[in-house]
């Protein structure tokens, strides 16, 4: 069976996506089945708290997967994570390569919202599921998460009035 792909989205920030993916990583490997965690959003928050190991700002990670500036696959920057079979594909710390990929993917041609799917494709045989942890944005970083993903799990406070944030996903 190919591997579910997950979305953990919501435009506003502060929600819970990273804890959420922090937490659904920790219950997959406590069932013995693995995943494979991706970090799109440029703050590298998800890679900090779930990655084995420190990255340097300079290290590769998903922006280089995703630029077509680069031949950088998946395989080249994927890392352990503190969970046994659980691995990450990172966005190092204090690192603007991300930003920077995801403004060129604004002037990059037709299928520019297909990177991430693309990239992922090889994967899916090897993992269980895959988590896309998102940016609190709509913009072709969310895009190219929303293509590549089967289901989309919203994060919400429980506001009053409700959060706007959740009308805007759901026409991804
Ligand atoms: N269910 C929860 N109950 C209470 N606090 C929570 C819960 N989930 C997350 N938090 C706290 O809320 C804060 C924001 O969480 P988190 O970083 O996961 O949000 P985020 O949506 O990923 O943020 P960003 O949009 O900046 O990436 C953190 O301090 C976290 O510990
Ligand atoms: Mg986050």
């Amino acid at each position: 069976m190919p591997a579910t792909v997950y979305a953990i989205c919501n435009q506003k920030g502060g929600v819970g996506k990273t804890t959420t993916v922090y937490h659904l990583a920790a219950a997959i490997a406590e069932t013995g089945r693995t995943a494979l965690c991706v970090d799109l959003d440029p703050q590298g928050n998800m890679t900090t708290v779930l990655g084995k190991d420190d990255l340097k700002h300079d290290d590769l990670g998903i922006a280089e997967v995703l630029s077509s500036r680069t031949d950088v696959t998946i395989d080249d920057v994927v890392m352990p994570s503190l969970f046994t079979g659980v691995d990450v594909v990172p966005t190092p710390p204090e690192s603007e390569k991300l930003a920077v990929v995801r403004d060129e993917l604004v002037v990059t041609g037709a299928g520019r919202e297909k990177q991430l799917s693309d990239a992922l494709e090889p994967f899916k045989g090897k993992y269980d599921f895959i988590l896309l942890d998102f940016p609190p944005t709509i913009d072709l970083l969310t895009i190219n998460g929303m293509s590549a993903a089967d289901y989309a799990l919203i994060g919400s406070r429980g506001t009053e009035p409700p959060d706007p944030a959740l009308r805007n996903s759901r026409g991804y």
